[in-house]
């Protein structure tokens, strides 16, 4: 898909990965980037920083009547959704055995509604209006990209709810491409290693150091524009469908660091 004809919509995109991509989805003259995230403040700024190709709409993700809204006003604005990337998550630290007693469950529900039936909600809405998008030359009508993590295949001690939730997602990517692909839509998931964000300014320096250890090549935390490459290489190129991959410098990560 070619990006200056593409409306994209992040949700989490006032911050991080999803800031990173909406600047570089801008830079490289897409005709709308929708950025939904429940961060007011940073989002507006954002907005008025970006120019007339952005809108912010305040929205929570676990909220299924806000995305169709949030998502209607982007179509309103921009005529259409052809992209989308989920990268609105909550880490949701948590054992199944802590010393104050087992796991509270309401903690781990809320990893779930925000990260997995937060996911769903802007891939359900997203589709909806890419379905009547009309198709390319080859017929693509858009793609849902997920945003996973390293930690829903070597998720470490304490991330129960974090990776169970983005295993989740790597595991409804397959069905979802199989699903849309009479339809033209692709869907792919991508999974990150560490990279330079906001989540991790309360991480100690030496935390940091041991984590930048465990990559194979370069050793050191990623970069949001290395990310934000990625996404516009998956919006770009047709063949990338019904994958999850691993972007992360080569990690594995250990049980804990
Ligand atoms: N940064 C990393 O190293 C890393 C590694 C692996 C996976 N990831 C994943 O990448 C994505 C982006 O991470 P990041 O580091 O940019 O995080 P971040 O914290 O900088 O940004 C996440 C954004 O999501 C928003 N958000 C949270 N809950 C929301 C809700 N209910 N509704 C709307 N918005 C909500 C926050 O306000 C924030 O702006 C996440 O899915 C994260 O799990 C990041």
């Amino acid at each position: 898909m070619k990006i200056e004809n593409t409306v994209l919509v992040i949700s989490g995109g006032a911050s991080g990965l999803g800031e990173a991509t909406a600047r570089h989805f801008v830079d490289k003259g897409a005709r709308g980037v929708l950025l939904l995230d429940l961060n007011a403040t940073r989002g507006r700024e954002l907005e008025a920083e970006l120019g007339g190709t952005c809108l912010f709409v305040e929205t929570d993700i676990a909220d299924p009547l806000a995305v169709e809204r949030a998502l209607q006003a982007g179509v309103d604005r921009f005529g259409a959704i052809n992209a989308a990337v989920t990268a609105a998550a909550i880490p949701g630290p948590s054992k199944l055995l802590n010393r104050t007693g087992p796991l509270d469950m309401a903690t781990f529900e809320k990893v779930m509604r925000v990260n997995v039936s937060g996911t769903v909600n802007v891939f359900r809405a997203a589709a909806a209006h890419m379905v009547a998008n009309a198709p390319t030359e080859e017929g693509e009508r858009g793609v849902l990209i997920g945003v996973s993590s390293g930690a829903a295949f070597e998720g470490q001690i304490g991330q129960v709810a974090y990776s169970a939730s983005k295993a989740a997602i790597t595991g409804l990517t397959m069905p979802l491409a199989r699903e849309l692909a009479s339809s033209g839509v692709r869907v792919v998931t991508v999974a990150p290693g560490a990279f330079e964000t906001p989540i991790y300014d309360a991480i100690p320096e030496a935390v940091r150091s041991r984590m930048a250890s465990v990559l194979q090549f370069p050793k050191r935390f990623g970069r949001p524009d290395e990310f934000a490459l990625f996404i516009e290489e998956l919006v770009r190129n047709p063949m990338h469908n019904a994958r999850t991959y691993r972007f992360d410098a080569g990690v594995i990560l250990p049980p804990s660091f």
